[in-house]
């Protein structure tokens, strides 16, 4: 699956995503497809609006430009828990090419997500994860990491 990479003022980048209802090859080659997309973009993060697809799910590695690859999938993610403590940091986004913005956010939170084969999933993020799942998940609503202002 070769997807294409959406650019503001796209609108598909504006839309609220539907949840995910049906697990299986073709997601999974849509999962496949998104995680080859933001590699090639030297990206550490994708939601599948960015590339057209109007569905609540997003691929992140957080590591890769570090060492070996971690690929992994969260499909109909939730945030179920947000730190108190919150601090500003730069985002940067494969949507709104070389325009890295300041954004306030939850240092750790608790994600619950169901991954490819349907069975749901939770974990705790902190540090440059914590900020991704949070700018990732957003994207699903629509909201752009340049809606905040700090
Ligand atoms: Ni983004």
């Amino acid at each position: 699956m070769s997807l294409t990479l959406r650019t503001v003022p796209d609108p598909v980048l504006r839309a609220v995503c539907k949840p995910v209802d049906s697990f299986g090859p073709a997601l999974r080659a849509l999962a496949d497809g998104m995680l080859a997309a933001m590699y090639d973009a030297y990206g550490r993060g994708l939601a599948a609006p960015q590339v057209g697809v109007m569905k609540r799910i997003f691929v992140m590695d957080a590591t890769w430009k570090d060492g070996a690859r971690s690929p992994q999938v969260f499909i109909n993610p939730v945030v179920t828990w947000a730190d108190p403590v919150s601090e500003a940091g730069e985002e940067g986004c494969l949507s709104i090419p070389d325009a890295p913005c300041m954004v306030t956010r939850p240092v750790a939170v608790r994600l619950a997500w169901q991954d490819l084969d349907g069975d749901t999933q939770e974990g705790a993020f902190d540090g440059f994860s914590a900020r991704c799942v949070q700018h990732e998940r957003d994207h699903l609503d629509g909201i752009l990491c340049t809606d905040y202002t700090t």
